[in-house]
């Protein structure tokens, strides 16, 4: 996709949205960025896109060298639909596929391997240059943007998230992918320094996207 701004004047701004699976950031991601004309970027689909293209390469998702290599002969790029980036690999749009059950049980095991996280943190920030963007994940505001002023860690209890996602339809094992999110070397899930955590449990979408134009209010940027 070319650079919004050729003449390199428009400000990156990324406001970080980063918290456990089912946590319910990527409604309120997507609702934030809607409410301040920004876009939105759901990192988890890169990752889940670079499974799904290991998948249809026959790659073994546990083996940590396999992966590394197709991560590495991969060929990311970024899509925009309204407000929304997706992801493209090879060419393909994998959308349809992204939440396929493979893909849910192979996500995390392959999120984990280091080199997978370089290619794609690294085509995140790049993408993100001279824009404006609510990005979500798990290390958006602890290692892939650790400079932005605007960090969010959005959380529930297990029991509330569980119910979310059975709610949804999906019967993904949440809890051995947070497990695996949050104990890997590289990048784990953690509430990055400065983030300003919010408990959704009890608050519906309008009150957590309130509560983070409140913060940003505070910081001088909404
Ligand atoms: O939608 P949900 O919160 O269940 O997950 P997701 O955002 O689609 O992310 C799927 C998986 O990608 C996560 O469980 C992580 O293993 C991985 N991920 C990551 O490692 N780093 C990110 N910045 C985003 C996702």
């Amino acid at each position: 996709m070319a650079n919004p701004d050729p003449s390199g004047t428009s400000p990156t701004i990324v406001i970080a949205i980063d918290g456990p699976a089912a946590s319910g950031k990527s409604t309120v991601a997507r609702a934030l960025a809607s409410h301040l004309g920004y876009r939105f970027l759901n990192s988890g689909d890169l990752y889940r896109a670079m499974t799904w293209a290991c998948l249809k390469l026959g790659v073994d998702c546990r083996d940590t060298g396999a992966v590394a290599t197709a991560a590495g002969q991969a060929r990311i790029e970024v899509g925009c639909e309204g407000i929304d980036y997706y992801p493209l690999i090879d060419g393909n749009d994998p959308r349809r596929h992204l939440r396929d059950d493979q893909v849910n049980i192979n996500v995390s095991p392959v999120s984990a391997v280091p080199a997978v996280r370089y290619i794609l943190s690294a085509a995140i920030r790049t993408h993100a240059q001279g824009r404006q963007t609510v990005i979500e994940g798990r290390d958006i505001g602890s290692a892939v943007f650790p400079e932005t002023p605007y960090k969010f860690y959005i959380d529930a209890p297990p029991q509330v998230r569980q119910r979310r996602r059975r709610n949804q339809g999906q019967m993904e094992e949440i809890s051995r992918r947070d497990l695996i999110d949050s104990t890997r070397a590289t990048d784990p899930l953690t509430i990055a320094p400065g983030a300003t955590v919010i408990d959704t449990s009890t608050l519906d979408v309008q009150g957590v996207v309130a509560a983070i134009l409140e913060r940003l209010k505070e910081q001088g940027l909404a």
